[in-house]
């Protein structure tokens, strides 16, 4: 059985906030999210938890389950936070330690340190570092064994000169944690209770250290401020925009790109710079998608074309649909095959019928559009009274002219047409004209003023 344990305790004073730092986002996901999706992918028992600054929200926010929330109440150190979830793992299992401020860690990594475990091993996630500031040095004997490790703050200055460090994770058998936790002392630089002095405790019994190093350095970094953050967030992006190129989609520029969800694309899709993509997107064949678009828990059909700063929400875009420049489709758009929304067009809970088109400068909310309508410039479905939201019905091949203001509810016939500048109180019965607006009067004797 596995246990999987996660430190989590840490303040984070680095970040400056006020939030913990474990709640911190990378790709819009925070980091503690990223790592107990690594570690449930193992399949454990249990997850245990371990928080101490800001553990209410921590709780609030991860009170699954699967998961074992402990309560660290004082920081003494990685040994004593193991110690603190130690009575809530079966005896027989294996614990797998992991930090919560270490997002990126891969389930393949860690199912390999898991190997590492036996009767008389433990597994160390160790790398080998250009920069090993600040780390714990892995010492090693003559015949290349693990024997002990040594904190920075600790070490001699022969010792700072190993570039192989301890990444924190580790794989244990609960029965060993039992018997070494308790025995910890806090004698050394930092008076803190060291996990990592179990190492020279396995050591002493004649256990081995068995390693096991990460495919990449940036799985085992952790976060400590605003900076490793943004690094960590770039690294991230650059492997999902790897995958994306992998599959056959085109990045005009792969450093100016953001998934913060789950991207499935089609062939041949071409996305030009700045689009950030959040939550579920959808995209088919042959799409376009043109710079500093958002796509949010939407979806877009074979052969759209988005144009630039294009935004949807919870849309669901046709095919051979075209968007944009400057369209705002919100939750609810569902746009059939060919509809076209223009420049500065929002919609909101909108059917949009094949075929239609809404070109300029116009809002459609609570709305069902039949096929083949056309929505002059300036249009607004006036949906809302003050207190409640109202729908508007346009038939098939229905004709509104500009700058109309449709009052809710209200029904335009199937090739019905609005004339330009009408406020549309009443409906409109099929194949017919309403015109709701001023006669025009010209008045002949008018002088223009002039200037005194
Ligand atoms: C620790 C390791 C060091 C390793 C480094 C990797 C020890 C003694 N040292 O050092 O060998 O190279 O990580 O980053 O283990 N935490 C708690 N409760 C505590 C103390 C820490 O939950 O009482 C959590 C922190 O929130 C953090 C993690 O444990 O997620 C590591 O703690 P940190 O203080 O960063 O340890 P380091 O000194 O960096
Ligand atoms: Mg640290």
């Amino acid at each position: 059985m596995l246990e999987v344990i996660v430190l989590a305790a840490g303040k984070g004073t680095r970040m400056k906030s006020n939030r913990p730092k474990v709640l911190h986002p990378i790709a819009g996901k925070p980091m503690l999210s990223h790592v107990l999706g690594s570690a449930r992918a193992l399949n454990p028992l249990r997850l245990h938890l371990v928080m101490g600054h800001g553990s209410e929200l921590v709780a609030a926010n991860y009170g699954a389950v699967d998961v074992n929330l402990v309560l660290q109440e004082q920081q003494l150190g990685t040994g004593h936070a193991v110690l603190q979830a130690l009575p809530d793992m079966q005896d027989d299992s294996i614990a797998l330690v992991l930090y919560g401020d270490v997002p990126l860690i891969k389930a393949a990594t860690l199912q390999r340190l898991l190997e590492r475990v036996s009767e008389n091993t433990m597994g160390l996630l160790t790398v080998n570092l250009v920069n090993p500031q600040g780390y714990g040095r892995i010492l090693r004997d003559e015949n290349g064994a693990v024997s002990a490790i040594v904190e920075q703050k600790d070490a001699s200055a022969e010792q700072l000169q190993i570039a192989e460090v301890n990444t924190g994770l580790m794989a244990v058998r609960v029965a060993d944690l039992q018997r070494w936790l308790p025995q910890l002392h806090c004698d050394n630089a930092q008076g803190e209770y060291y996990l990592t002095d179990i190492i020279a405790m396995a050591r002493a019994e004649g256990l081995s250290i068995v390693t096991e190093q990460p495919d990449s350095e940036n799985e085992v970094l952790g976060v400590n401020n605003r900076q490793q953050q943004a690094q960590l967030e770039r690294f991230y992006q650059q492997q999902i925009a790897s995958q994306l190129m992998t599959e056959g989609v085109t990045l005009l520029d792969p450093e100016r790109f953001d998934c913060r969800g789950k991207l499935v694309v089609g062939s041949d899709v071409i996305i030009d710079i700045n689009c950030v993509f959040e939550g579920e997107v959808n995209i088919g064949n042959n799409v376009r998608i043109g710079p500093n678009c958002v796509l949010i828990n939407s979806s877009v059909a074979d052969n759209c074309v988005i144009k630039a700063n294009t935004i949807l929400e919870e849309a669901t875009i046709g095919a051979d649909c075209e968007l944009g420049p400057f369209a705002r489709a919100r939750p609810g758009t569902v746009m059939a095959q060919g509809a076209k929304l223009g420049n500065f067009v929002e919609t909101k809970k909108a059917n949009i019928g094949a075929g239609s088109k809404v070109n300029h400068l116009t809002y459609i909310g609570d709305a069902d559009l039949g096929a083949g309508v056309n929505v002059g410039a300036g249009t607004i479905t006036c949906n809302y009274d003050g207190v409640n939201k109202w729908q508007t019905t346009i038939g098939d091949g229905a004709f509104i002219g500009s700058n109309s203001s449709l009052v809710a509810p209200v029904a335009i016939g199937a090739g019905a047409t609005v004339g330009a500048g009408s406020t549309i109180t009443n409906a409109v019965p099929d194949h017919q004209l309403g015109v709701a607006r001023g006669k025009q009067r010209n008045i002949g004797k008018w002088k223009k003023p002039e200037k005194q």
